[in-house]
């Protein structure tokens, strides 16, 4: 056999892992895992090939993914295929085509790992094979869902070392109040002193669908849309209170972020809130580490009911050259090997699940989810607006170990009433009152004793 007389390399835009790379990224990806069961998500793995019109529906036909950087081929069958650009679009097909709706409780939470394709202009942080970490929550309305998520991401971009990542928000409205912006925005648009200045894409995009111009990364286009109306000022009141009440919970759980009125995300499946976390540590035009929101429309796209959804995800890649890694893997710092690990398959259940009487409990049910979890345990708060006995029912059927509820009453008296899903030995452990400040540790002890390693629910 003739010999290669050239050397090989990888495709443009594509690269290896090796050892020393891929070790941290496992072990970044390993503390996503942990990190996305403490909130109580589940793993998910959607295939890396889907239908073209997958993407093209969801993602849009007029957004730059589906316009310009899918690998899209015909397979020998005939259909178009396209790997996956990212990962949302697969969820929601599969939580459709399953009809997981009416098998599971809602919320649906999912997380996933894996690998995305875009053909892009490779650069530093821009890559055409990438690893994303991302989390759905599918059928969960409420403004509780979106400060989860993003506690969780920034929690993740905290872990790993992320330098200064700056969370930034907007509410781009739903389809009530949305036609009315993106109309003020194309006639906006449509005025000679803008439209002449913007690059020849955007003159097409302001006419197609003139939020794609808010994302154009062209200084001369964003100079010119300095003055365009603000989605924050055509919402709806529902969308509105809903916006409100995601700010109240993100400062509620002492997460500063910046209000960006132009950030509209380049995926035309968004609704409601909108965000992104951006790293002082990376270049201005991939300074992006994570980005999501709300996509309340979206499954029923797909033909599924109406279920309101928000997820994101964070690219991995580019938010570990954003952090500050050791430059080696050796380490002086030894401690104890773990036992060999065994294989145990299988779900899991919450530990806790904080249950609000009503709105007024809000923002205490989030920051006391947040410490509990702190503890190490698994907690998040219940789908809010229902009776407390539905979510009493709730509660039992994700199998959780305890309930922690949150009330008028109990607030007045800065406590939280921690009730236990199982029978205790001593009964009187059945339902106890304790102050909110100590209710992580408490909650632990109670689930678990006081040793330090968690072990399983009695
Ligand atoms: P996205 O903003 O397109 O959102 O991508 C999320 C993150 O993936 C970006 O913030 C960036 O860190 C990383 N990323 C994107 N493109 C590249 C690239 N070419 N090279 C390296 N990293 C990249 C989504 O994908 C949505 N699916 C997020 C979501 C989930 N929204 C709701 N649920």
């Amino acid at each position: 056999m003739a010999g290669i007389d050239r050397k090989f390399s990888a495709p443009k835009g594509i690269s290896d892992a090796l050892p020393h790379k891929a070790a941290v990224v496992a072990e970044a990806t390993s503390f996503f895992s942990a990190l996305a069961s403490l909130y109580g998500y589940s793993p998910i793995e959607t295939p890396l090939l889907e239908k073209t019109e997958v993407f093209e529906r969801s993602v849009g036909d007029t957004s730059d993914i589906v316009t310009k950087q899918m690998y899209t081929f015909e397979d020998k069958g005939g259909d178009s295929l396209t790997l996956r650009p990212e990962g949302t679009a697969g969820v929601v097909r599969a939580f459709v085509e399953h009809e997981v709706y009416k098998a599971e409780a809602l919320p649906w939470r999912v997380y996933y790992i894996g690998d995305m394709f875009r053909y892009e202009r490779p650069q530093a942080g821009r890559y055409r094979q990438f690893k994303q970490v991302g989390a759905e929550a599918l059928g969960a309305p409420e403004p509780e869902a979106d400060v989860e998520q993003i506690e969780m991401c920034l929690e993740f971009l905290g872990g790993i070392g992320v330098a200064s990542p700056k969370l930034v928000i907007n509410s781009i409205g739903d389809s009530v109040c949305r036609p009315s912006y993106v109309a003020a925005l194309g006639e906006f648009l449509a005025s000679a002193k803008v439209h002449d200045r913007l690059c020849e894409e955007c003159r097409q995009r302001s006419v197609r669908n003139p939020l794609r111009v808010l994302d154009c990364k062209k200084a001369e286009c964003k100079k010119a849309t300095e003055d365009s109306p603000r989605t924050l000022d055509f919402l709806c009141e529902p969308c509105r209170s809903h916006f409100e009440a995601v700010r109240a919970g993100l400062e509620a759980i002492k997460i500063e972020y910046r209000l960006d009125p132009r950030l509209v995300r380049g995926l035309d499946y968004y609704t409601r809130t909108a965000f992104e976390v951006i790293s002082g540590g990376l270049e201005a035009a991939q300074d992006a580490v994570a980005g999501g929101g709300r996509y309340d429309g979206l499954v029923e796209l797909f033909g599924g009911p109406p279920t309101p959804a928000v997820g994101f995800a964070v690219g991995v890649d580019r938010s570990l050259s954003a952090a500050r890694l050791p430059e080696s893997q050796v380490t002086t710092k030894r401690s104890l090997p773990p036992a060999v690990p065994s294989f145990a398959p299988g779900g899991f259940s919450p530990d806790v699940i904080v249950v609000e009487i009503d709105e007024s409990a809000r923002d205490a049910a989030l920051l006391l989810a947040s410490r509990i979890r702190r503890e190490g345990l698994v907690a998040f708060v219940s789908p809010a607006g229902r009776s407390l006995k539905s979510q009493m029912k709730h509660a039992d059927r994700a199998g959780a170990a305890a309930v922690a509820v949150l009330g008028p009453e109990e607030l007045s008296r800065n406590e939280v009433a921690i009730r236990l899903m199982f029978e205790p030995d001593d009964y009187e452990r059945k339902q106890v009152s304790i102050r909110l400040e100590d209710a992580g540790k408490a909650v632990r002890e109670m689930l678990y004793g006081r040793s330090n390693e968690k072990g399983t629910t009695p």
